[in-house]
């Protein structure tokens, strides 16, 4: 006799566009390094590219547009609404470009979570990398955080840092920070659904600790 199959928590995503980082998340549901699988991918734009990419792995796809709804509170209405019609747990959002209103975010507490192409607080808000290159750093990253109201301003799950070199330039950049951001946003579901944690102020506290999987983790 085979053992039950592990429960798999089912995650929404919300993309704007390209949805390279959803596509990251649906293969490590697939390999089985994050216990979930993706139940519904949806945009606010049709033309996100990442619908195609998400049809094409036979993930169910939905748009809503704000235009057709009266105002945001409406379109957030539906929104929550067509994630729960799909049993969704957790919100993952990959290149949303919206920011969520306190109320969508109460029907789904601790459990919308976005990736970042900067440590933040370091450089919130758009262009990070760009951001980052502007302002001389010699290191960026990027980070996992739980979202709140505010912009990029939610407890930190995970990090990862890339060094800044010379002759970087945003698309050099961007495309390296890419692969640590693909990385670090299965890592960082991998830990929120297989471990236990609980937030204690700004903090995301892992009982265990986390767990530490490079050295230019921070
Ligand atoms: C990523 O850099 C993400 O961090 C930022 O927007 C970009 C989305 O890329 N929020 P993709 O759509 O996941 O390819």
């Amino acid at each position: 006799m085979s053992a039950p199959a592990p429960r798999l928590a089912r995650i929404g995503v919300l993309i704007s566009g390209r949805g390279s980082n959803m596509e990251a998340l649906a293969e490590g549901c697939e390999r089985g390094d994050i216990p979930a699988k993706i139940v519904v991918v949806i945009s606010h734009r049709a033309e996100a590219a990442g619908l195609e990419r998400a049809r094409a792995r036979g993930l169910a796809t939905a748009v809503i547009a704000p235009r057709d709804y009266a105002d945001r509170s409406a379109f957030e209405l539906e929104l929550a609404r067509r994630l729960q019609l799909h049993g969704v747990e957790w919100v993952c959002l990959a290149g949303f470009m919206r920011l969520l209103s306190r109320e969508f975010l109460a029907e789904f507490p601790d459990r919308v979570v976005n990736i970042h192409p900067s440590l933040l607080p370091a450089f919130p808000g758009l262009d990070a990398q760009h951001q980052a290159l502007v302002h001389g750093a010699k290191i960026t990253g990027c980070t996992v955080h739980l979202v709140d109201s505010g912009l990029d301003s939610g407890p930190i799950v995970a990090q990862r840092a890339i060094e800044i070199d010379e002759d970087d330039t945003v698309e050099s950049l961007s495309s390296r920070l890419l692969l640590a951001e693909h990385e670090t946003y299965t890592r960082a579901m991998r830990l929120l659904l297989g471990e236990e944690w609980s937030t204690e102020g700004r903090r995301v506290r892992f009982r265990r600790g986390g767990e530490k999987d490079s050295e230019s983790d921070c």
